[in-house]
């Protein structure tokens, strides 16, 4: 792939493994609508790029995978704006679940909201020791709202998934193996998703592919949806502004259920 982007840099290897690295570190990779627009164009390229074998996706420095949505960018969202930035996130983490190479995060650092999400939305999730995950949103006034409400109860079960979405709650990369969020804890996360990948790059690449698919056909969408209206709702709230506002403020939010 030859293009260049401003928020994402891009490596391939030998093997034609390709690492996406979301580089925004001074705002911990958090995701704003460049990076969502970049991703986008990545994965559209990925999915053509017959040199590109397979997908490492991670965040730039140890601190932070992805720290989430931009939350300064959430702030500025009302019903009908706030369920097209939730539809648009969903279909560039659909489209990214939906390539037909394995695509695997390697978590340093924080994996919040968005980032978790994105996390979700890689078929295999490879956690350094320093992770943390977390869908923190209620604490905003919001909820997951890019497929975060569908896709972890498909990894971790209903009860468990909910108990995270309505506390908020991060817990740490051996609590989130024992729960099956991630795959794998290593010390080097990178390494452990190649090597990871060079036993899977092993087998037929058709076969590879096609259990892919195979593994993520369903015909349940519809939750999407439904995410997608209630975050669009919960953007107009005077919770989710105050939520919104009292991160960026350094403050402890006070809701009014508003
Ligand atoms: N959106 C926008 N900016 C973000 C961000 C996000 N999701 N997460 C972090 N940042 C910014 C901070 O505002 C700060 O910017 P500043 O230096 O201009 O003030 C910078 O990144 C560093 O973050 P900071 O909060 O100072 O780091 P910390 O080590 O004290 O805390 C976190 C780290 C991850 C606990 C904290 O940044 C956090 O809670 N982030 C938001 C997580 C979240 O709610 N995500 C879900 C959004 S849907």
């Amino acid at each position: 792939m030859s293009k260049s982007f401003s928020t994402i840099t891009l490596e391939t290897d030998d093997k034609g493994i390709t690492t996406v690295t979301i580089n925004r570190p001074k705002k911990l990779n958090a995701l704003n609508d460049e990076v969502l627009n970049e991703l986008a164009d990545v994965f559209k390229d990925i999915q053509i790029d017959e040199a590109i074998n397979a997908i490492i996706v991670k965040g730039a420095g140890d601190k932070a995978f992805v720290a989430g949505a931009d939350i300064k960018e959430l702030r500025e969202l009302d019903n009908r704006s706030g369920r097209m930035a939730s539809q648009k996130g969903q279909q560039i983490f659909q489209l990214i679940e939906d390539t037909r190479k394995p695509v695997i995060a390697a978590v340093n650092g924080y994996a919040l909201g968005g980032g978790a999400e994105l996390a979700m939305a890689c078929h295999l999730r490879i956690a350094g020791e320093n992770a943390v995950f977390g869908l923190p949103e209620v604490g905003l006034g919001l909820i997951p709202g890019y497929g975060g409400t569908q896709r972890l109860p498909g990894l971790i079960g209903k009860a468990r998934a909910l108990e995270m979405i309505l506390t908020g709650k991060q817990i740490k990369a051996e609590e989130a193996h024992q729960l099956g969020l991630v795959n794998e804890v290593s010390s080097d996360p990178v390494k452990a998703s190649k090597e990871l990948l060079h036993n899977i790059l092993k087998n037929g690449p058709l076969a590879v592919r096609n259990a892919i698919k195979a593994v993520y056909h369903s015909d349940h969408r519809s939750g999407y949806q439904v995410e997608a209206d209630v975050f669009g709702e919960l953007c107009e709230t005077e919770d989710s502004m105050e939520g919104t506002s009292a991160f960026l403020e350094k403050r402890k939010p006070e809701f009014k259920g508003k």
